[in-house]
């Protein structure tokens, strides 16, 4: 009896063995440097936050979050996973919105999280490999281990990646990875400093600024341009195409937005038309077109646009120039 009993606990294992990969808790709360960084994972209700202590007085966090407190009703916002960073001080805030005419310039949560234009908070580790339980490794620790080896630089060998748990509990202890840094490839070595294993605190999302969708920049809304960089002959015109990557907010009831340009270093070369252009919600991926003619020869001149409604003004006018050679 207790040998068939020991038969089937040993099928039962090795099939478990083979099947069940090793898992980081669905809610937690860890810093995976010793306190310097203090990340909270809920994938039970679809939450995270990671803050970054970065000296005595500063800190950058990142909330990442499906239906984000705060967000205006019927906004994409208010719809879909928004992700917002908040540096301080002084604060300075950017979010980015993750639905087909979203996505995001910045990204503070695992890769595995998010293809660009969706996002789902999944387990807080993705293995490349398929896991192996060791049994026999540690009394007090539970090792699993990749069924493939890779090299690090000096030519020693390791699995290519490792986890530790505290023994049977789902706490980790450390994970490895051998890893490329720059030119060399090395075993990268992770500790787990475990603060909770349950629902993370709400007062961790407490600190999210009032009224971000508006206080903070949305870093989606921008122009597109084709082309962006012409050369015009005196007497002649290029015509540049217009259009938004993300609609504009609606404030106030208003989605429009307004753009008119500004020429710098020579103001008399050039003349445009028309003067002044609008999107919404509606056509902000029509395209519009601005015919611009050279009447001095002078200088390469940089047409820089202003932004009235919209959301826009938090957008940066630098990064949204014409240049007409
Ligand atoms: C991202 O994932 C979503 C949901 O699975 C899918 O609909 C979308 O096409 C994917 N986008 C890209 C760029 O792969
Ligand atoms: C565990 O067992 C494997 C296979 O028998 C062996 O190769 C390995 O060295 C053992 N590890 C330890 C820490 O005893
Ligand atoms: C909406 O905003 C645009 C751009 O700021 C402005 O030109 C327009 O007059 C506004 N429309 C209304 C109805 O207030």
């Amino acid at each position: 009896m207790k040998l068939y009993l020991c038969l089937i606990s040993f099928i039962l294992c090795y099939y478990t063995v083979k099947c069940v990969q090793p898992y980081f808790p669905s809610q937690i709360v860890f810093s995976p440097d010793n306190g310097v960084t203090i990340i909270a994972v809920d994938e039970i209700n679809q939450r995270a936050y990671k803050a970054i202590t970065m000296s005595s007085y500063a800190k950058e966090i990142s909330y990442l979050m499906k239906n984000f407190p705060g967000a205006i009703p019927d906004s994409p916002q208010s719809k879909y996973y928004v992700q917002l960073l908040v540096d301080s001080p002084p604060e300075n805030c950017i979010y980015g919105t993750y639905w087909k005419y979203g996505g995001n310039t910045f990204n503070s949560f695992p890769s595995h999280w998010t293809n660009g234009t969706s996002y789902e908070i999944t387990n807080y580790i993705k293995f490349n490999y398929e896991m192996i339980h060791s049994d026999n490794s540690s009394v007090d620790e539970d090792y699993w281990y990749a069924n493939e080896k890779c090299q690090v630089d000096g030519g020693e060998s390791y699995p290519c990646e490792e986890i530790y748990f505290k023994k049977n509990t789902e706490m980790p202890l450390r994970s490895t990875r051998v890893a490329r840094g720059g030119w060399s490839v090395f075993q990268m070595i992770t500790y787990y400093k475990v603060i909770s294993m349950e629902k993370p605190a709400d007062k961790l999302f407490d600190s999210i600024p009032a009224g971000w969708p508006i206080a903070c920049q949305d870093v989606m809304l921008g122009l597109l341009y084709y082309p962006q960089t012409s050369k015009v002959d005196l007497g002649q015109s290029v015509e540049v195409q217009v259009w938004l990557i993300t609609p504009p907010h609606r404030i106030n009831g208003n989605d429009t937005v307004s753009i008119q340009w500004k020429s710098s270093e020579c103001n008399d070369c050039l003349t445009w038309t028309p003067k002044q252009l609008s999107f919404n919600i509606e056509n902000f991926q029509e395209r519009q077109t601005v015919t611009i003619t050279r009447i001095k020869n002078g200088a390469e001149t940089t047409l820089t646009p202003t932004f009235t409604g919209g959301g826009f003004d938090l957008v940066t006018p630098y990064n949204y120039r014409i240049f007409i050679k």
